[in-house]
């Protein structure tokens, strides 16, 4: 079995998560490294036992590196992924790819033109609770779909706000919503027809940053159902976030990773296994402390890649596809600063 060589470009609080996830997959190496700042890269290679590199650059020369994973601040993932695309490595990127189509578009291209590949990073789409809606959904089981909509009421202290980037237009695209709610905002792309068009309000009510810290945006899919996409940091102490899909056959309120609803007209033999194995509200993590995450879902979203490199199917979560939830979230944005209704393509 080959052994696929992981680098990552930018050693700050996520590379550890990939760092573990990568050590987590029998047929994955973490061979090496990089940070503008160079303590951060030597920390993180002496902790995992890899080459520390000077810059991206360095790195992408490496004829042992075959996999690139993007830990950058979010809007600069481009050219790290654009330069590694030239050199020849696939790339795993994180949310959100970066922070506007037009940036994520020139690093799709410069994949699809160096035939290497790019996969995108969402790991909430890897819970096994997202699994089960997914396949209850898809089955048809909610009859009609009305309804599906998403709440993150999380907190963030000014502390978070307070380095280089979290906040701001150019490196973080956006606030809560492009940072964190995007997570479930994904979510919904993952199992719902798109979105046709959104009205939307955002606000900066309780923090001092550029960008929104709560939005609220109401929401039209092209099968004609509704919905709300609400988001903010701006919810003291943080509380979980939920997830409810209503339709003519059934309705489902997923809580972090867990379902306090799961009923449908037509009974199934597994309902009853899944509000039992479901039942307990497990997760939330992320709701006020943004290192109080496990790396699982990573391992399985790295894994998931290496196996469709493996097998030269199309990642589930290709450039286009983790595009998605960006492109949503842009258009909130939008119709908050046009003050009128967005249509998406
Ligand atoms: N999937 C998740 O659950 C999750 C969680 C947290 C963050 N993220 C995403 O991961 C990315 C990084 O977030 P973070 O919290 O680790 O940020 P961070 O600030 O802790 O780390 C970013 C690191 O990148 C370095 N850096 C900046 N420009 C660089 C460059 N050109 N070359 C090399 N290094 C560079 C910085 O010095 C810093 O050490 C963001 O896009 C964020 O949205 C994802």
């Amino acid at each position: 079995m080959k052994t696929w060589n992981f680098g990552i470009v930018g050693a700050g609080l996520i590379a550890d998560f990939h760092a573990k996830a990568i050590a987590d997959i029998p047929n994955a190496k973490l061979v090496g490294c990089c940070d503008i700042v160079s303590a951060r890269a030597k920390e993180l290679a002496d902790k995992n036992n890899c080459q520390a590199f000077e810059s991206y650059e360095e790195l992408l020369k490496s004829d042992d590196v075959d996999i690139v994973t993007i830990a950058t601040p979010s809007g600069a993932h481009m050219e790290p992924t654009i330069a590694a695309a030239e050199a020849g490595k696939h790339v795993m990127c994180e949310k959100p790819l970066d922070v506007t189509l037009e940036r994520i578009d020139a690093m799709t291209e410069a994949h699809e033109k160096s035939g290497t590949r790019l996969g995108g990073i969402f790991p909430y789409r890897f819970n096994d609770s997202q699994t089960v809606l997914r396949e209850a959904i898809n089955s048809g089981r909610f009859g009609v779909i009305t309804y599906a909509g998403i709440y993150v009421p999380w907190w963030r202290t000014d502390e978070y706000y307070k380095d280089s980037w979290h906040g701001t237009w150019k490196l973080d695209g956006g606030g809560a919503l492009m940072n964190l709610s995007i997570h479930m905002v994904d979510m919904l792309c993952d199992v719902m027809p798109p979105i046709e068009s959104l009205q939307a309000y955002t606000g900066t009510l309780g923090h001092k940053i550029e960008a929104e810290d709560t939005a609220a945006a109401v929401l039209r899919y092209t099968n004609g159902a509704l919905g709300v996409i609400y988001g903010t940091t701006a919810s003291y102490p943080g509380r979980f976030r939920r997830f409810e899909i209503t339709g003519t056959k059934g309705t489902v309120i997923q809580v972090e990773n867990s379902f306090t609803v799961w009923q449908f007209a037509e009974e199934k033999p597994e309902d009853e296994e899944i509000r039992r194995k479901y039942g307990q509200i497990e997760g939330g993590g992320g709701v006020a402390d943004p290192a109080a995450i496990t790396h699982d879902n990573h391992t399985r979203n790295f894994k998931a890649f290496l196996d469709s490199l493996e097998s030269g199917k199309d990642f589930w979560i290709s450039g286009a596809e983790a595009r998605k939830a960006v492109e949503v979230i842009l258009a909130i944005y939008k119709s908050t600063k046009e003050q009128t209704q967005v249509k998406l393509n």
